[in-house]
């Protein structure tokens, strides 16, 4: 029932068009719906959908414009909208709390945060895009319950663009692939399956106890298609990598006649373009995480293909990809030695350090969580999510070192401002660590060390793990940025 790898034609998400552009910005609408998608051949699957899509439309904003984002929540539960890697104000920035209630009446547990702004029906989201070009995704963060939501369709890509970008003569137009990388499961009857103590995601925990490491499926979807093929010119493509699954880290390779050629070329990380671009054999993605790649199919000929696989996966979950080279095609896209001038954060004048320990403990028993004495969660600090008390209080302006520790696997996520890897394990960091990043991957027992500086604006943000499981079962913590 499931289909043959690389038969299903890729797409990618559609441009949505604003509504108005005026001198305020560009003026987006999104309706959050129920939708039935074909994603299975042959199957009709209900999903959550940004304008019943998924992966939601595209928003291609430009550096310095304000996107304007009304929501509309047309489901029956309550939805938090964040965009990823945004410069955003925090009454923008979509605070787990900060609840947009459905239109009509929502059976739904919503938690009790008196410094929240609840609102009903319609909320404005507003994005100043005062931000370098970088690939960004907008996503469900509702408290406790984003897993679900995110596996259900809320997910889509946000891309800023400005004239650095522009003017280095990188593929563009068709040859500019934002792929949304994530796994699903799905039952008998092509539906879904997110394994809940309340399927609904209306009252109890999100994740049943049994999946709390993490939710992962056989299905591999890209743009939310099983292992697409994609028909390409021998030319260069840019492949925007985004890994929007809940809980899988991939390592991406890839695979074809000339496996010894140059496999990718780095050129931006979450949060914008390299100084210079980077070789890379595989790349290590996790959730959250953007590696926005070339690769150079210029000396390929109709009828080869390059498969990109998995290296961490088996079976099913190794395919992901395939671009099938069916056309010769002029080629006028450069890749220059010298792509944006990034800003080095100098370690020399942090002002602070900071210990950051991620681990598994018990969960406390609070009000609209259904813990209790055995229950287990995910901890930072010893501590689990909670909306009222500031964890972190940090200045505008001022740089910190940040230790992260772990004993599992987390991708570790800041909102308002990326970061810089200083060091993993005591050492420099890898190669898949460069420019600014918003989202670092840790594995287990690994450690690093992290230049912060936040700008631009105050009031709470979130630090967290972007496993979503880990996130829902406490793995949260508030950074009061203050002046
Ligand atoms: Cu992509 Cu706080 O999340
Ligand atoms: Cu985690």
């Amino acid at each position: 029932r499931l289909p043959e790898p690389f038969t299903l034609p890729g797409t990618v998400p559609p441009v949505l068009a604003p509504e108005r552009v005026d001198a305020a910005g560009d003026h987006y609408r999104i309706v959050q719906r129920r939708a039935v998608r074909e994603i299975l051949p042959g199957y009709r699957t209900e999903i959550w959908g940004y304008n019943g899509q998924f992966p939601g439309p595209t928003i291609r904003a430009t550096r310095g414009r304000p996107a304007i984002v009304v929501h509309r929540n047309e489901l029956e539960v309550p939805t938090v909208t964040h965009l990823h890697g945004g410069h955003t104000p925090a009454e923008s920035d979509g605070y787990p709390t900060d609840y947009l209630l459905p239109v009509g009446d929502a059976a739904a547990m919503i938690h009790d945060d008196p410094q929240a702004v609840v609102v009903r029906g319609e909320r404005e989201y507003r994005y100043p895009g005062d931000q370098p070009a970088a690939t960004l995704w907008y996503h469900d963060h509702r408290m406790d319950f984003t897993g679900p939501a995110v596996w259900r369709g809320l997910a889509g890509f946000h891309l800023v663009d400005d004239d650095v970008d522009r003017g280095l003569g990188l593929p563009d137009g068709e040859r500019d692939l934002p792929l949304l990388l994530c796994d699903r499961a799905f039952d008998a009857d092509g539906q879904l399956v997110y394994p809940a103590a309340d399927p609904m995601g209306m009252h109890g925990a999100a994740v049943s106890d049994d999946y709390m490491q993490g939710v992962q499926g056989d299905v591999l979807l890209v743009n939310g298609v099983p292992w697409p093929r994609f028909p390409v010119a021998a030319a260069r493509y840019r492949l925007r990598w985004l890994n929007a699954s809940n809980a899988r880290v991939y390592r991406l390779r890839l695979d074809g006649p000339h496996r010894q050629a140059p496999g990718f070329i780095q050129i931006g990380s979450d949060g914008g373009l390299l100084d210079r671009p980077r070789h890379l054999d595989a790349i290590d993605i996790a959730p959250g995480e953007r590696f926005d790649t070339i690769v150079d199919l210029t000396g390929y000929r109709p009828g080869d293909s390059v498969t990109i696989v998995n290296e961490l996966g088996d079976g099913r979950t190794f395919d992901v990809l395939r671009l099938c080279v069916d056309r010769t095609e002029s080629d006028s896209s450069r890749i220059p030695d010298r792509l944006a001038e990034l800003e080095r954060l100098d370690p020399a004048t942090a002002v602070r350090r900071r210990d950051l320990h991620f681990r598994m403990g018990d969960m406390p028993s609070m009000p609209g969580h259904d813990g209790g004495a055995d229950m287990k969660g995910w901890l930072i600090d010893g501590r689990a999510f909670d909306p009222s008390r500031p964890d972190l209080t940090a200045r505008l302006g001022e740089v910190e070192i940040w230790r992260l520790t772990t004993n599992f696997n987390h991708p570790i996520h800041l909102h308002l401002n990326p970061f810089q890897v200083l060091t993993r394990n005591g050492r420099a960091p890898s190669a898949t660590d460069g420019g600014w990043k918003d989202t670092i991957h840790l594995p287990a027992s690994q450690e690093a060390e992290i230049a912060v500086r936040f700008t631009g604006y105050t009031g709470r943000f979130m630090l967290h793990c972007h496993n979503l499981e880990h996130e829902d079962r406490g793995m949260m913590a508030n950074v009061a940025v203050t002046h």
